[in-house]
């Protein structure tokens, strides 16, 4: 595996958590993997993560602020080895637009369970249960 793309709804909740949680991984590792995300929506393109989610991955040590949010599009099916579709609407979403080389996220080390969307959450509460299972099958992805 040499490239994976991360892909939720809005590209600004819980893609970039996953795609900042892999690189610190794939760094410490020693590996050379490329990371990317994207959102299936476009109402948030060109936006950095939203706060709660900076707050959390920098609370873990992992710098998110840097990033943009973009539109997955049909050239990264073949660009990235795998794509991951954060919960099963994205799956579906993706699927619909042909992409092949995809998995959830969730199947790895979590029974294929979503990873809950924290964007209609109340405040923080809720947001570090979203990061420790994204670390926990982002970890669990890489092994494979
Ligand atoms: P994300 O969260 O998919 O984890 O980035 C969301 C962000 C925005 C919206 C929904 C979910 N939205 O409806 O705008």
């Amino acid at each position: 595996m040499r490239s994976i793309l991360f892909v939720c709804l809005g590209n600004i909740c819980r893609s970039p958590i996953a795609e900042g949680v892999a690189r610190r991984l794939i760094e410490e590792g020693g590996h050379t993997i490329a990371v990317d995300s994207a959102g299936t929506g476009s109402w948030h393109v060109g936006e950095t993560p939203c706060k709660h989610s900076v707050t959390v991955a920098k609370n873990h040590a992992v710098d998110i602020s840097h990033l943009r949010a973009r539109q997955v599009k049909k050239a990264d099916f073949s660009t990235f080895d795998i794509i991951v579709a954060l919960d099963e609407s994205n799956y579906r979403d993706l699927k619909a637009l042909g992409c092949q080389n995809l998995v959830k996220l969730g199947d790895y080390g979590h029974e294929g369970a979503d990873v809950p969307d924290p964007y209609f959450f109340d405040g923080f509460e809720g947001f570090e249960h979203v990061y420790t299972m994204i670390e926990s099958c982002v970890k669990e992805l890489l092994k494979r």
